[in-house]
């Protein structure tokens, strides 16, 4: 069974006899195939260029507020693209920590450094090797979905933001999509096995849950016109992802139908992103 696709999660194949639970690469990027590796690097890359997730991060910069002089982690970093644009606003005075527990998606960060006070490492989000109360921020952009435990993230996000820090979560409500011009969005969804597909919105009462005060939350829905578009972004318009995660002949009907309205020029295809954003309480 091809486990290539960075978007196809706990794949089911529904061409095997029993379903099959290729692991995700968002969880295990040093463990992937490396045309996964390439996949997922290449979708950072897509995802960070792409305007509609530019504008909810523009949303979470303006939430997150960094200022000169902070200490701030970006957990999960990726290829380090924003802990980089963190950096640039802290200048100097401040410091970013950009941790990503896959050592190869560090090593992508660490090639593209531009010279802003970035550090980068290899760790754990549940297992943070800092001190406790060492942030004055921390952010973390769509970690907490690949999790096994969310909730033990959250703790330790926590631990490490000193009292009066903040802790920001911003991530993908994939339940919450809307369509129109198509057929078959539902049953397609269906066939995607995403580990905490509701991550973005249950992010705010898991950092109530955990203590966090004064939290608060804003949805950013991002809207697609083109299927192409879409692709960069949402698995449910990846060919590879399709081709993993969904029966084939419902993937053609479904292919067929958003071509049909790609040439109609009436495809439309909207999701709800979730910035949360709480405080540790002052000592
Ligand atoms: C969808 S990517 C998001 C990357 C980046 N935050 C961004 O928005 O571009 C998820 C990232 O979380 C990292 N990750 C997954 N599990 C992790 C864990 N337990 N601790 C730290 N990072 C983790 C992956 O290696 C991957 O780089």
């Amino acid at each position: 069974m091809d486990t290539t696709s960075p978007l196809a999660h706990t794949a089911r194949s529904h061409g095997a006899e029993k379903p099959q639970t290729p692991s995700n690469p968002f969880a295990h990027l040093d463990g992937a195939a490396d045309d996964a590796q390439r996949r997922v690097i290449r979708y950072l890359d897509a995802a960070a260029t792409h305007p509609e997730i530019q504008r909810m991060r523009s949303a979470a910069h303006e939430m997150f507020a960094p200022a000169p002089g902070e200490r701030l982690l970006d957990i999960g970093c990726g290829a380090g693209e924003v802990a980089r644009q963190l950096a640039a606003r802290v200048g100097a005075a401040g410091s970013v920590a950009a941790v990503d527990q896959s050592a190869l998606a560090v090593s992508v960060a660490e090639s593209r450094h531009d010279g802003t006070s970035v550090d980068y490492s290899v760790g754990d989000i549940t297992a943070l090797d800092f001190p406790s109360g060492h942030f004055d921020g921390v952010r973390c952009e769509r970690v907490l979905q690949h999790l096994p435990d969310p909730d033990l993230a959250v703790k330790e996000l926590i631990r490490v933001t000193r009292p009066g820090g903040r802790v920001c979560v911003i991530d993908t409500d994939w339940t919450s999509f809307v369509w129109d011009g198509f057929d078959h969005m539902a049953d397609v969804a269906e066939q995607f096995p995403f580990p905490h597909p509701a991550a973005g919105r249950t992010a705010r009462a898991r950092m109530v849950k955990a203590g966090l005060g004064a939290t608060t939350t804003l949805p950013v829905t991002l809207r697609f016109t083109v299927p192409e578009d879409a692709a960069a972004v949402v698995p449910f318009f990846d060919d590879e992802a399709l081709r993993i995660c969904v029966q084939p002949e419902l993937t053609e009907r479904f292919f067929t139908s958003v071509r049909q309205s790609a040439e109609r020029g009436d495809f439309l295809f909207a999701f709800t992103m979730w910035i949360t954003m709480g405080r540790v309480a002052a000592a």
